[in-house]
């Protein structure tokens, strides 16, 4: 069976599964090996992250009835309008029952057209994301700027990892990583940051991941945590914690201190417990975990602290590099759902903390819209009177003033808003 075949089936299960399991998680299940996984992934990736541009095209071909024919025809159309891979039209003729070369014919035709459009309907058919998150980001930059975070979010993102200071030096580590064949190079803004370019997929299976000398975390996620700067002897308090990456780094830092940890969900609440053991948290840190609705912390739960970290739920559209699944998930109803939810944290948050003595709270979303980041802020400067303060990484935000903004075409990192206030 041809591997355009193995994806074809494959996009029918996952489109029918994708309310509950995520696109990441249904490749690592795949009962596929080496080479064979490896193609059928990237060629499902790729499938799912153009699936908008795919789907408008064959819409003006003419969807066949079947589902395994239409889904072998999304897969043949993306190699031919993404890929531009006409040795498809060869391999493939007599294996399905299309006329591919009248196929590419059409669809060469069809994608002159969308050169032909404008606007935010031209590229969110080019980039393949709703024309609605297009158009709200339309209202925050120019169309040139759209476009290169709209394209920067189609490419991978490089694997990064953070330094356990506690047990290693970053040099060492590197040295370490380097002897089982990994490429490392030390960060040059994170003084506990490295870039894995090459054999980041095998990362895990490292004697350091396996040590716990290592976390493998995103770039923007470090961030968030030394924009936190958490010091020896403070206390924390992590309101959406898990699975709880943020918050072992930030041990990593402060060596010794008290961390109050919250999250909704036991279950990955559960898998928070896992991490904290394998990297000893509670070996330094004073630490409490509670599973609940951050929004009804009391003061009596979480006692004095010096600073909040609140990384909520959000959209994930900053995470489209690694899940471009989440170009399907998103609607305008979840965006205003999330947006609901980080409001309530973050208001229950300010005066939380103003009465927990805190002084300090970092907000951060993994999210591209400006309705999760700028405008959450604007309106907590407004109605909580909190100040905005400078934080030295990253680009301006949408709106200057109220934080800053990590891309991939700029930063190599996942898309992130940042913003650091002061409750005082
Ligand atoms: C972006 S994740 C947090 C990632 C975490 N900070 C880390 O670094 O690993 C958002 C978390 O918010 C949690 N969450 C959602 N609603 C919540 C609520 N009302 N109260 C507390 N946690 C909530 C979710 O269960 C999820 O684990």
């Amino acid at each position: 069976m041809s591997v355009e075949e193995v994806v074809a089936s494959l996009l029918g299960r996952f489109l029918r599964e994708m309310s509950s399991i995520g696109l990441k998680k249904f490749c690592y299940k795949l009962k596929l090996r080496g080479g064979k996984r490896k193609r059928v992934q990237r060629l499902l990736f790729g499938v799912v992250s153009h699936l908008i541009l795919v789907d408008w095209i064959m819409s003006r071909i003419g969807a066949p009835r079947d589902e395994w024919e239409r889904n072998l025809l999304r897969v043949i159309i993306y190699r031919l309008a993404v890929e531009r891979n006409r040795e498809v039209v060869r391999r493939l003729d007599g294996v399905c029952g299309f006329d591919l070369e009248e196929l590419a014919r059409r669809v060469d035709e069809i994608l002159a057209e969308v050169e032909r459009l404008r606007g935010a309907r031209k590229l969110s058919l080019k980039y393949s994301f709703p024309e609605w998150l297009v158009e709200r980001l339309l209202e925050y930059m120019p169309e040139s700027k759209v476009r290169e975070v709209l394209a920067g979010l189609n490419q991978r993102t490089p694997t990064w990892a953070i330094v356990n200071t506690r047990k290693i030096d970053r040099d060492e580590l590197i040295d370490l990583l380097s002897r089982e064949g990994f490429e490392c190079l030390p960060d040059d803004e994170l003084d506990d940051v490295i870039m894995v370019v090459r054999g980041g997929e095998k990362l895990e299976q490292s004697t350091a991941c396996r040590l716990g000398l290592l976390l493998i975390a995103d770039k923007a996620s470090a961030v968030v945590v030394h924009v936190l700067d958490p010091r020896p002897g403070e206390s924390i308090l992590d309101m959406c914690s898990a699975p709880g990456v943020k918050l072992i780094h930030a041990s990593f830092r402060m060596g010794e201190g008290r961390i109050v940890a919250v999250d909704i969900s036991e279950k990955r609440v559960a898998r928070m417990r896992e991490l904290i053991a394998r990297y000893g948290v509670d070996d330094v840190i004073e630490l409490k975990v509670l599973v609940k609705d951050a929004r009804k912390l009391t003061e009596d739960e979480v006692g004095e602290i010096d600073k909040i970290l609140l990384d909520p739920e959000c959209t994930s559209t900053g995470v489209v590099p690694r899940s471009p699944d989440v170009k399907l998930r998103v609607t305008p109803e979840r965006l205003r759902e999330m947006v609901e939810l980080q409001w309530g944290l973050l208001s229950h948050a300010v005066k939380l903390g103003r009465r927990c003595g805190a002084r300090v709270l970092v907000y951060s979303v993994c999210s591209v819209t400006p309705d999760e980041g700028e405008l959450i802020i604007e309106r907590a400067v407004r109605e909580l009177g909190v100040r905005v303060c400078d934080v030295p990484y990253g680009s301006e935000a949408y709106i200057p003033g109220l934080g800053v903004r990590l891309f991939p075409h700029i930063h190599k990192t996942l898309g992130f808003f940042i913003s650091k206030l002061r409750l005082d």
